[in-house]
């Protein structure tokens, strides 16, 4: 009985396996026959690519592993028959870097969301903010790494959301926050809402939304002062940054976020006499010396733009803005101002809130505007 069983047991299995092998090498064989079609050719033994591998990475991709001896640019030029023959859009390719004759190629399996509402639970701890969602995942800005940013998109792509979405997360974190906001079209009228109700304004280094330049100016003074004081005492204290200096545990600094909506009416001002002059050649010196120097004291600038081209944005401060975001743009100059490459014209100028960050395609969480201030 036992023998009858166990006979029964291994003809099954191999039944079974030679089935998965069927299975399996279909594809491979169809494969096969597609890379030979298109002359797709390595050298040695193993000419023909052959899959080896796939993986689900995110809920968006599926990396599929390919072994090879043909090189990444020629991996690059059959993108497009790739795609046709799977059916979907490659998100990435690039060689793996333990082996490099594997090269990994990610397909989309599902599109990013059109929309993501913002939620607290997405909150990040310390100085990292929750972006959005990418295709390998969640998107943070971590701004211990890179303490500025440049958010560039033409109008209506969402740059006044994100800003109000990480100002929401710089208000939880309790942060002081100031917000340069020239439109005056209450943009930030709820965050400024919910400020409130965590700071004492009279104690503060002034409002929370500037709109006036000489009020600007003075916030900007304030603020060089009190960056200038905290590196001060970083160097009696023998320590290099905010987060060394907090960690000691006596006076503590808060961080700042400084968020400039719409630079371009900060910094491409044609003034009317020589006042206005002083002013803004004040403020521009001020946003210089703050890009320059407040990195290690935990003073972060996030400047919003539609058009950040050299005219209206000095390279000083540009090279300081180092994480860059960018909406969608039709013109490939405006995209390579903000990211160097020509991505953002590849972006669909319908959904809101979709950018480019750094170099990935991410979705930004988005927080409906509140009627009043939401609660705790
Ligand atoms: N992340 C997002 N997800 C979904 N919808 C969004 C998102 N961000 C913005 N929107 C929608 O798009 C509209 C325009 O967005 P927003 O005001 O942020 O654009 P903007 O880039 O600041 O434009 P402008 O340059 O004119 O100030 C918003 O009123 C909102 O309805
Ligand atoms: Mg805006």
């Amino acid at each position: 009985m036992d023998s009858v069983n166990f006979i029964i047991i291994c003809v099954s299995f191999s039944l079974l396996s030679s089935l998965a092998v069927i299975i399996i090498s279909i594809p491979q064989r169809r494969l096969k026959r597609f890379f030979e079609q298109i002359n797709f050719q390595g050298e040695g033994d193993e000419k023909i690519p052959r899959c080896i591998g796939r993986e689900q990475v995110s809920k968006y991709l599926v990396k599929m592993r390919f072994k090879s001896t043909i090189p990444t640019d020629r991996w690059e030029k059959i993108r497009g028959d790739l795609e046709l023959f799977y059916n979907k859009k490659i998100c990435k390719m690039e060689q793996s870097r333990k082996d490099i004759r594997i090269m990994d190629i990610y397909f989309i399996e599902a599109t990013l969301p059109p929309y993501i509402e913002w939620q607290d639970e997405f909150m990040e701890d310390r100085a990292r903010f929750a972006i959005g969602e990418g295709y390998n995942g969640k998107v943070v800005w971590d701004a211990s790494n890179l303490p500025h940013g440049l958010i560039g998109g033409a109008t209506g792509s969402g740059k006044t959301g994100l800003l109000r979405c990480i100002i929401h997360q710089a208000i939880k974190k309790r942060w002081n926050v100031s917000v340069l906001d020239f439109k005056g079209g209450g943009d930030f009228t709820d965050v400024e809402q919910e400020a409130e109700k965590y700071r004492d304004l009279e104690d503060g280094y002034g409002p929370f939304i500037i709109s006036d330049p000489e009020e600007n100016r003075q916030l900007l003074l304030a603020l060089t002062i009190e960056v200038k004081g905290r590196l001060a005492a970083f160097k009696e204290a023998d320590v290099s940054n905010i987060e060394e200096y907090n960690a000691r545990g006596r006076e503590q600094f808060v961080p700042w976020l400084l968020v400039v909506d719409e630079a371009a009416e900060l910094l491409d001002v044609k003034p009317k006499d020589k006042a206005e002059k002083e002013l803004y050649t004040e403020i521009d010196h001020y946003l210089r010396t703050l890009a320059r120097l407040s990195r290690a004291a935990g003073v972060h600038i996030l400047m919003g733009f539609i058009r950040p081209s050299a005219d209206v944005l000095d390279g000083q401060i540009k090279n300081n803005l180092l994480w860059r975001v960018c909406g969608y743009f039709s013109d490939p100059a405006a995209s390579r101002i903000v990211l160097d490459n020509d991505r953002a014209t590849e972006l669909p100028p319908e959904i809101k809130g979709r950018f480019i960050v750094r170099d990935e395609e991410v979705q930004a969480y988005y927080m409906p505007i509140q009627k009043s201030a939401p609660e705790e």
